[in-house]
């Protein structure tokens, strides 16, 4: 029987890169479809969670059919991929251990220590894990109670991270069906300014949604047409919104649609040529920005520098609660970010693949100013 071609997410940190190439050629060599999820470069130390992350990610979204992932133990990978909803990465050693995982537990992340595997060892686990069944019947029961027991934590760990507002910074990645298809429009090429602009201002209008589920309310009394209740309002001082120019210009609208009373401010920010270092050029903002809720907006996530700049520049204006929301984001943005501002949560419609030598997020969708204001 011919062995079924899979779609393959790979990702690695600078530990298991070689692996990781190797295996792709592999898969190629094979007929199997790969998506590399990065990192794309050997020699610069980076962090196995931004990787692991983003290949679970690609799996859960059903981008890809399985994945794999590589680090020097396995472990951390093992267990940065099994944190995603939807996934179940097994550490496999040796070819029972990689029979099993797929015969027993359905495993649809492969993980492999590249510093505890040698090579043709790794590819023969590689090969038993891609041409194994899963064997249904009692395995599939247990299985099943994972995932009730995934479903019930999920509720309960994100309700509680809503109230601790010490819990370091994550990435929500919006992949909401209507998100999805307004993103492919913005990524095509041939799409108008004015369908870009539409499109963009719709998909802000969406995202403002998981990005502003834990603000704060208070009771109120209202009386309907039929008698007086007790219901729900926002409490205290409300939102702004901040946009980063030019390109933030584009999710400002989308948001006012659905917050119509937000104060809106304004950073611009250009790279400084000699030192690369953005510097801000424009600053406006509303007066009481220290007292209100921010949205931050800055649809590419690219290195990162412009949204942590400008988050620098809210802080120092006595910012307390910033949430930024982007359209794209490339891991080394995220990675940035979270690095610089652990405390605040980014929203985001995708993760894309990794920069460019020239900084661009590929496969991104150009430079969304550019797109937007239709100057290129
Ligand atoms: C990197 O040195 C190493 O810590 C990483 O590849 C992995 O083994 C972590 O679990």
């Amino acid at each position: 029987m011919e062995e079924e071609k899979l779609k393959i997410a790979l990702g690695a940190d600078h530990a298991g890169f070689a692996l990781k190439e190797t295996i792709k050629t592999y898969l190629l060599e094979k007929g199997h479809e790969t998506i590399d999820c990065g990192t794309m470069n050997e020699n610069m130390s980076t962090d196995y969670p931004d990787w692991g992350f983003k290949t679970a990610m690609a799996v859960a979204n059903n981008e890809a059919d399985r994945g794999i992932l590589i680090c020097g133990t396995g472990i951390g990978m093992s267990m940065v991929a099994n944190k995603v909803k939807g996934i179940r990465a097994t550490l496999c050693h040796d070819h029972y251990t990689a029979q099993m995982s797929r015969k027993h537990n359905n495993s649809n992340i492969l993980v492999l220590g590249s510093r505890v595997t040698p090579l043709d060892l790794a590819l023969e686990i590689t090969e038993i894990w891609l041409t194994t069944d899963f064997d249904y019947g009692k395995h599939e029961i247990r299985v099943e109670k994972i995932n009730k027991l995934e479903r019930e934590c999920h509720t309960e760990s994100s309700m509680s991270s809503c109230s601790c507002k010490t819990t370091p910074g994550k990435t929500f990645v919006v992949d909401h069906p209507l998100i999805q298809h307004k993103l492919s429009l913005l990524r095509d090429k041939n799409t108008s300014s004015k369908d870009f602009r539409d499109a963009l201002q719709e998909i802000s209008t969406l995202l403002v949604f998981p990005a502003t589920k834990n603000l704060s309310l208070e009771k109120v009394e209202v009386e309907t047409p039929i008698e007086k209740t007790e219901t729900l309002a926002l409490s205290g001082k409300k939102l702004a919104i901040v946009a980063v120019l030019r390109a933030g210009l584009g999710m400002v609208d989308g948001i006012l649609r659905v917050i119509p009373n937000a104060k809106v401010g304004h950073i611009g920010l250009y790279r400084d040529p000699e030192t690369l270092q953005p510097v801000d050029y424009y600053c406006k903002l509303p007066g009481d920005i220290s007292e209100r809720d921010i949205l931050l907006v800055d649809p590419m996530l690219a290195t990162g520098g412009s949204a942590s700049s400008a988050a620098d520049h809210l802080k120092k204006e006595g910012a307390k609660r910033i949430m930024l929301l982007s359209l794209l984001a490339a891991p080394e943005g995220i990675a940035h970010f979270h690095e610089k501002h652990p405390d605040i949560d980014i929203y985001v419609a995708a993760i894309d693949s990794h920069l460019n030598k020239n900084g661009y997020i590929v496969p991104g969708l150009g430079d969304a100013g550019d797109r937007l204001f239709g100057t290129k």
